[in-house]
């Protein structure tokens, strides 16, 4: 297959680049490297895998007219669109910037892929935020909107344009909806994604701090299940399309997730506690019978494994590594040591 990642140096979709490259396809990334890492694609761009010339990166915002050149030269089969402003509190001190790149982007991004003649666009929604404060959980797809952020509603605003290009134009869009997505890659230097955060603090010697009681609960899905829900929904017959779920239906705790996350690292310090943050739900699960359904996909990796998979990879991430007195990181390489593979 001929497919265009746009987001390729982020953290879900670098790690979808080498997947399809992994299964022999040809893939071009776009990205503008805004919270993406080039780093993230070395293997890709290293040939790695016997991937060598079926990769290129290009680096473009989503909202730049050339965009609908570059698809059209592409002319790919399928196009996974997972670039986006993906942090909710800069969403709220700034709509406008937000919704430039995941709306204006995204309407950029349907233009291209209609004079491309593209039929299939999968798409990262967001299933934690598409729903608000649900009623009922695990929630369904087919229960109320109710986004409450302006991060929320832009990403329900790109499903709701890939419908419209679907009815005028003949897309055929597959939007996953995320559940909280975690795992090797996410940037442990942010502020989202609590077990890159916790993982990274704990390996650094730092205490975490939980705002709240700890009982703020999240369905944690595995970066590779995502993947494969992409990589699946890719395939599926033309008559599939709308919204999937794309988590666990599992809720996990803050303290489960410290408390696991603790139990990999001895001598972790316990959790420091602060105010609840305001707008900040309590629960939320994704009901993905839907996905099983239809794409045959369901999430192969529990919360356990999964934390255990990344904090193995967190270790090898320079700069993580405690302090000794020696004033050198514990576990840091010196120059000339062998330099292995993060992921
Ligand atoms: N991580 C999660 O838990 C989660 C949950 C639900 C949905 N999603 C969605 O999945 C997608 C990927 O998220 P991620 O966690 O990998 O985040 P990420 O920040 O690692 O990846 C996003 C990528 O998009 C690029 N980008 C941002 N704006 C761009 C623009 N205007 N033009 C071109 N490139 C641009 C960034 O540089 C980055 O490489 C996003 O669409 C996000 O909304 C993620």
């Amino acid at each position: 297959m001929r497919t265009l990642v746009t987001g390729a140096a982020g953290f879900i979709g670098s790690t979808l680049v080498d997947r399809l490259l992994a299964e022999g396809h040809h893939v071009v990334g776009i990205d503008n490297l805004s919270s993406g890492d080039a780093t993230n694609l070395d293997r890709a761009l290293r040939g790695e895998d016997a991937s060598a010339g079926r990769f290129t990166l290009v680096k473009l915002d989503i909202q730049n007219p050339e965009l609908v050149d570059v698809v059209s030269g592409i002319n790919p089969d399928v196009i996974f669109h997972l670039a986006a402003q993906v942090d909710l509190r800069a969403s709220v001190t700034d709509p406008q910037f937000d919704a430039r790149s995941n709306v204006l982007g995204t309407i950029n991004l349907c233009e291209a892929s209609r004079r491309a003649g593209v039929r299939r666009v999968v798409y990262a929604a967001s299933g934690g935020s598409r729903y608000g404060t649900p009623a009922r959980l695990p929630v369904e797809e087919g229960s109320p909107l109710a986004p409450l952020s302006p991060y929320a509603v832009a990403k329900l605003a790109g499903e709701l344009y890939l419908g419209a290009y679907a009815g005028m134009y003949g897309l055929e869009p597959i939007c996953l909806a995320l559940a909280n997505v975690y795992g090797p890659r996410q940037n442990p230097h942010g502020e989202a994604g609590v077990i890159a955060v916790f993982g990274s603090a704990l390996i650094s010697g730092r205490p975490v701090t939980v705002y709240g009681d700890g009982t703020a609960a999240r369905d944690y899905v595995y970066v590779d299940d995502v993947v494969e829900a992409f990589v699946q929904a890719a395939h599926a017959p033309a008559s599939v399309t709308g919204t999937y779920n794309i988590g666990t239906g599992r809720q996990t705790t803050v303290a489960e997730v410290h408390r696991l996350i603790a139990s990999l690292q001895p001598e972790s310090a316990p959790p420091l506690y602060a105010d609840a943050r305001t707008g900040e739900l309590q629960a939320i699960a994704l009901d993905t019978r839907r996905a099983k359904q239809d794409l045959g996909w369901s999430p192969a990796v529990d919360v356990a494994e999964g934390i255990q998979r990344t904090v193995q990879w967190l270790r090898t991430v320079p700069g993580l590594a405690p302090i000794s007195s020696a004033g050198r990181p514990i576990g840091a390489r010196s120059a000339g040591e062998e330099v292995r593979s993060a992921s």
